[in-house]
């Protein structure tokens, strides 16, 4: 039955992990898959984490199963983490969240709630976007188009291109837009570039799909939201996919969540029962653990203040990151302006390496770098960074 399967091709993201962990050079440095190091190259579990989980361990009670959206609690959380806490849309209970494990999961829900509730079998993501958004669609049955995002010349978002292929977007269909810090370009739009995208939605009605996996890592937990609130105060239905793997470092723990937005409180309570349906008869009800320590950390004043500035730490040193690599490419050489890198957001970096000098990168130096030449600008350290600047500028002189 099985020997006609071929085998498939590695994950372009996750794959490279698995040849680095295999990868026996001393030197190697893994600026692939988005997960964020310390200073001193480790990937921590922040103290307000740990706190959180010696008072789960002590006062938990049952293994038993959580509801299939998971625990009330935990929803009501990410809704506030999300709105704020005094929004119109939590007042008029016109949100529901379903806790999904992680960011993809959510995303694989809510793919399949669109082919199965919804009258429309399209999704439009950002030319580029993260990887597997359009394996995860394509995977729920939907079909994906694209819309530009990026100017790869200028090194700029291609707004007029975005807005002009936004204006043609059949009213019903599904944009994914992603909420900060895009993956994987780092670039983001503007205030004003937001009060546009709120406008074309509004004018041209489709439905907007926050993929929100980096709140908090961009310009704090509170600016990131911006984009998001500002099409929210503009059209009444949307989702929004949440992800705590990043801001909370809890990769392996699986803690993401699916909110839906609806124009009344009936509607949502209809569609949540779909949602609840697609998830029963995907995984069932989600793992407690990783959405036990998000809610334990956001409903606990001091939890929550440390949680905050283990935030904006971790950004802070990102963006340090940022500021040293283009000064050191600069320092080794490198006459090409790399300036674009402190203007972008987020744990990655759209670099401009070709295929080819990704594969040099990894064959000759062990440096992992995604194929379309993103960085993890988050995996950089005062440590590693002399020698992949050095590395980079041979590499790019060819
Ligand atoms: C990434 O883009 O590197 C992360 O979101 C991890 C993943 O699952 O790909």
């Amino acid at each position: 039955m099985f020997e006609h399967i071929e085998t498939a091709p590695p994950d372009p993201i996750l794959g490279l992990t698995d040849a680095f962990v295999k990868d026996p050079r001393p030197g190697k440095i893994n600026l692939g898959v988005g997960v964020y190091k310390d200073e001193s190259g480790k990937t921590p579990i922040f103290a307000s984490v740990k706190r959180a989980e010696e008072r789960i361990l002590r006062d938990e009670t049952t293994k038993s199963y959580l509801p299939i959206p998971g625990a009330p609690e935990y929803g009501a959380a990410v809704r506030r983490m999300i709105f704020g806490a005094d929004h119109p849309i939590l007042e008029a209970k016109r949100a529901v969240t379903a806790h999904t494990p992680g960011g993809t999961g959510a995303l694989r829900v809510a793919g399949d709630f669109i082919k199965v509730n919804l009258s429309t079998n399209r999704i439009w993501v950002s030319a580029p976007t993260w990887e597997n958004h359009r394996a995860v669609f394509q995977a729920a049955g939907l079909e994906v188009e694209t819309y530009p995002y990026y100017d790869a010349d200028g090194k700029q978002l291609a707004f007029g291109a975005m807005m002009q292929a936004l204006e043609t977007v059949p009213a019903g269909e599904v944009v994914l837009l992603h909420a900060c810090c895009h993956n994987p370009t780092g670039m983001d739009p503007d205030a004003e570039q937001w009060k546009a995208i709120a406008d074309v939605t509004a004018r041209r009605g489709f439905l907007p799909f926050f993929d929100f996996a980096y709140q908090g890592l961009g310009g704090g937990l509170e600016q990131d939201a911006t984009g998001l609130r500002t099409v929210a105060a503009r059209v009444d239905e949307f989702l929004v996919s949440s992800s705590f793997a990043k801001n909370f470092g809890l990769y392996n723990e699986r803690a993401g969540a699916i909110t839906l937005v609806a124009r009344s409180e009936e509607d949502a309570q209809r569609a949540f029962s779909q949602l609840k349906v697609r998830i029963r008869t995907n995984y069932s009800n989600p793992p407690s653990h990783g959405g036990a320590i998000v809610t334990t950390v956001l409903n606990d004043p001091e939890l929550h203040a440390l949680w905050e500035s283990e935030v904006t730490a971790m950004c802070a040193r990102i963006n340090g990151m940022r500021t040293l690599f283009v000064e050191t490419l600069e320092a080794k050489g490198v006459e090409r302006d790399f300036s674009f890198i402190t203007r972008q957001r987020g744990m990655f970096s759209f670099s401009g390496l070709t295929k080819d000098q990704v594969a040099v990168l990894r064959d000759q130096y062990g440096i992992y770098v995604v194929g379309s030449g993103r960085i993890n600008v988050a995996a950089m350290t005062p440590s590693n960074m002399d020698r992949l600047c050095t590395v980079i500028a041979e590499v790019l002189q060819g």
